[in-house]
């Protein structure tokens, strides 16, 4: 099916409702954003209304070029500069010292700011049109998977939106890679598309993904008394100083409604092997033994190309699709390691948070 991408008479439109303190949904590369104008502090307010997201998760500021950075950032360091010169217009966030005149709501009260340059035509053609900035998170509820594909935000969101500029599915399919360039040491607090190593080559000096159980860079937070910590436990030091907590939350993840585990391939193998007769899996295979399970026309069986940009293209659309296949779990193939896969492993894990879980007995089903 081809979609008609929105036009100008829809960014016409869209650019109308954000001036009137609307919210205008738009596509980028990575997924979908849910766009307020950012100088506006109760269309922002909106935003956290309509996703459901609590007050202490800022949003990030999308630019149509890097020449508006000093609108919003009061220092741009030099790593700042390079990055942004390299990636944007792209999939990466820079979180960078406030400007004071940035409102509280967008920053959640913090001293810096998160800035992005999207690269998707139709989210470019927004922003220039509309000459300033728009603070969009994923157009998702909180909690659940970012959109990508103007279908899901209506599926999310629905009426609560003025407006869903169509513009296909989107590229890169995770959302940005997010880097802490406000002091210090460069540091990744969410990764994606553009992997620490793309990262350290720019800069000339090795960076680190910094993921924290409470982690920044992450909205859709488990309810308190569900999850586990996705990831390793916080650092120490004057790094983790400079990780603005989220108060009241656990391990965030991007989640769909049924449980999600992560298993080697042997694991999944023989899961698959010992499934209780009333018991259903989704299975999601990363390349390697899809053959094993296909002959079981009980399961869903999805295999995901070994090409981590593929996968990451689709992960979201495939997890949405499983959800609502009616499945007891879905189980997912454990990436391989490496810098590539870096992205994808930690959404999955994310995913998988959650559910901490022995494996289903016959009652599951
Ligand atoms: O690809 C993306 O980044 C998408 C598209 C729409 O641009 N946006 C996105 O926004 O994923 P959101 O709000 O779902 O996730 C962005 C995360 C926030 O949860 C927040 O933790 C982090 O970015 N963030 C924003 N400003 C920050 C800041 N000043 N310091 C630390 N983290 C920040
Ligand atoms: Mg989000």
């Amino acid at each position: 099916m081809n979609l008609p991408t929105a036009g100008p008479a829809d960014i016409a439109r869209a650019v109308e409702l954000l001036r009137r303190g609307g919210l205008v949904a738009f596509p980028t590369e990575t997924v979908y954003g849910l766009g307020a104008d950012a100088r506006n502090p109760d269309a922002v307010g909106r935003i956290f209304r309509v996703k459901g997201r609590p007050a202490s998760h800022p949003l990030i500021v999308h630019l149509a070029d890097g020449s508006q950075i000093e609108a919003w950032a009061a220092t741009v360091s030099r790593e700042a500069r390079l990055l942004a010169e390299a990636f944007w217009p792209g999939p990466l966030t820079l979180i960078l010292p406030r400007r004071p005149d940035v409102p509280d709501v967008v920053t959640a009260g913090q001293d810096t700011v998160g800035l992005r340059v999207p690269a998707h035509p139709v989210a470019q053609a927004l922003l220039t049109a509309f000459a300033g900035g728009i603070a969009a998170p994923s157009a998702n509820r909180f909690g659940r998977l970012s959109p990508t594909r103007a279908d899901h935000v209506r599926a999310d969101l629905g009426d609560a939106v003025d407006l869903v500029l169509e513009g296909g599915p989107s590229r890169v399919g995770i959302e940005s890679t997010i880097v802490d360039v406000s002091a210090g040491t460069p540091l990744v607090l969410r990764p994606g598309h553009i992997t620490t190593r793309m990262l350290s080559d720019v800069l000339g000096v090795h960076v680190e993904v910094k993921v924290l159980a409470r982690a920044p860079g992450f909205d859709d937070e488990a309810p308190t008394g569900v999850a586990q910590p996705a990831v390793a436990a916080a650092g120490t030091g004057a790094e983790a100083e400079r990780i603005p907590r989220a108060p009241g939350t656990l391990a965030a993840h991007y989640a769909p409604e049924t449980p999600l585990e992560l298993l080697d391939a042997a694991t999944l193998a023989r899961r698959l092997a010992e499934a209780p007769e009333v018991v259903r899996y989704a299975v999601v295979w990363l390349g390697s033994r899809a053959h094993e399970a296909a002959a079981d026309e009980r399961h869903v069986v999805v295999p995901l190309s070994r090409d981590p940009e593929a996968v990451a293209r689709d992960l979201y659309a495939t997890l949405r699709r499983l959800d609502a296949a009616g499945v007891t779990r879905i189980l997912v193939e454990e990436p391989p390691p490496g810098a590539e896969w870096e992205a994808v492993r930690d959404r999955l894990r994310r995913a998988a948070a959650t559910f901490r879980q022995p494996p289903p007995s016959t009652e599951d089903a």
